[in-house]
């Protein structure tokens, strides 16, 4: 059973390979790529003792040797002495301009490696085998890479995509029932910015998803990813359409930022919030029916995810301060907040076109109900 989705940006065109064993296969997969059997592996330190010792074997089978260094795991990774130590590392290593250097891990790992590589020598190569269900569906597809920076979140990097992704469905079974809600809140996203039918889809099959069902994760991976791909060969570098994929993210970057971007919100969650948010300033602005808050809202409590600010556990600041977290979005332009707003389930667009004053009663109705 396996899927691919090819991304056929001219002369860097890639595949999304999304199945289960591709770990485990990974030498056959990745042997074509290579101008030499060896390899220089990045991974950290809770998916190493999960699947470092498979993509070893899985390489060697092919008479791939493998180097490997191991990041701590966490956010806190994605800054400069990490990223210093992994393209140190990768010089001391030896690693050429034809080699291929292979990020084994979620968005952390991916991104930080891809940033590596985008800079090493110039840029290399690199393989992305995202290991949680956020990279899987988003963050190994695209090319976005990059670290922090004390002043936010994402803004060092670059745009390298990545020369083939492996999305290996059977590496979601060791992911903790929460992070993989967290992902979910992506999954969802694509459903609700631009294809109601899928929508409709993960609201019948969502929780079969959630327990385990291997066809219904290897289809939502598989839509979720091909509707990136669509989207970023529109708009690689974020000029118009890409802006779409960060439906629910400004109210989500805002509440991140409050909730000091620790485990008291996880990305996913803080998406799937601001999704619910979102539909809910489209239907105030009489942009999308009342009953399509609703119906998101609805389907994100049925899979047993956050939907409301009371689902933060903890205090929030009020609704001036939150919207002035929201004005340190990186999609603010000349100091006007873009807002992706929806004219229903999967009609998302991108708008400067919202009263301050109408965010700010939403967020005071928001935190009145907690
Ligand atoms: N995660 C949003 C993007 O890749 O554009």
């Amino acid at each position: 059973m396996l899927e691919v989705v090819h991304v056929p940006l001219e002369g860097r065109e890639y595949d999304v390979r999304i199945g289960p064993g591709l770990i485990a296969r990974a030498g056959a997969e990745i042997a074509p790529l290579l101008a030499r059997p060896r390899v220089a592996v990045v991974t950290e330190s809770n998916v190493a003792p999960l699947h470092l010792e498979t993509l070893r074997q899985g390489l060697s089978a092919q008479g791939i040797e493998m180097v490997a260094l191991e990041l701590p795991a966490g956010e806190s990774t994605k800054a400069w002495p990490e990223f210093t130590c992994c393209v140190e590392w990768l010089l001391e290593q030896k690693i050429e301009r034809r080699d291929v250097v292979i990020a084994l891990g979620g968005g952390v790992v991916g991104d930080l490696v891809g940033f590596a590589a985008a800079v090493l020598r110039r840029g290399i190569r690199f393989v992305q085998i995202p290991t949680s269900l956020l990279a899987q569906v988003d963050s190994s597809v695209g090319g976005k890479t990059g670290i922090n920076a004390p002043q936010g979140k994402n803004l060092i990097g670059a745009f390298h995509q990545p020369a083939l992704v492996l999305a290996d469905i059977d590496a979601l079974n060791t992911m903790p029932r929460r992070d993989f809600l967290s992902g979910y809140g992506e999954v969802v996203k694509y459903g609700m910015l631009g294809d109601a039918e899928f929508f409709a889809w993960l609201e019948k099959n969502g929780p079969a998803l959630l327990n385990g069902d291997q066809a219904a994760r290897i289809e939502a991976v598989r839509r979720s990813v091909q509707m990136k791909a669509d989207i970023v060969l529109r708009d690689e570098t974020e000029q118009g359409d890409r802006a779409l994929l960060n439906l629910g993210h400004t109210f989500c970057h805002a509440l991140e930022a409050a909730t000091g971007f620790s485990d008291r919100l996880l990305h996913g969650e803080g998406v799937a919030v601001g999704c619910a948010l979102a539909f809910e300033l489209s239907s105030r602005l009489a942009l999308c029916s009342q009953e399509d808050p609703s119906r998101v809202r609805a389907h994100l409590s049925e899979m047993g995810m956050k939907v409301d600010l009371s689902d933060i556990e903890g205090d929030l600041p009020d609704a001036k301060a939150l919207l002035a977290l929201m004005g340190q979005d990186k999609k603010v332009i000349d100091g006007q907040l873009r807002f992706i707003l929806a004219r229903g389930i999967g009609e998302a667009f991108v708008t400067s076109d919202v009263p301050k004053e109408t965010v700010l009663t939403l967020l005071q109705d928001a935190l009145a109900a907690r």
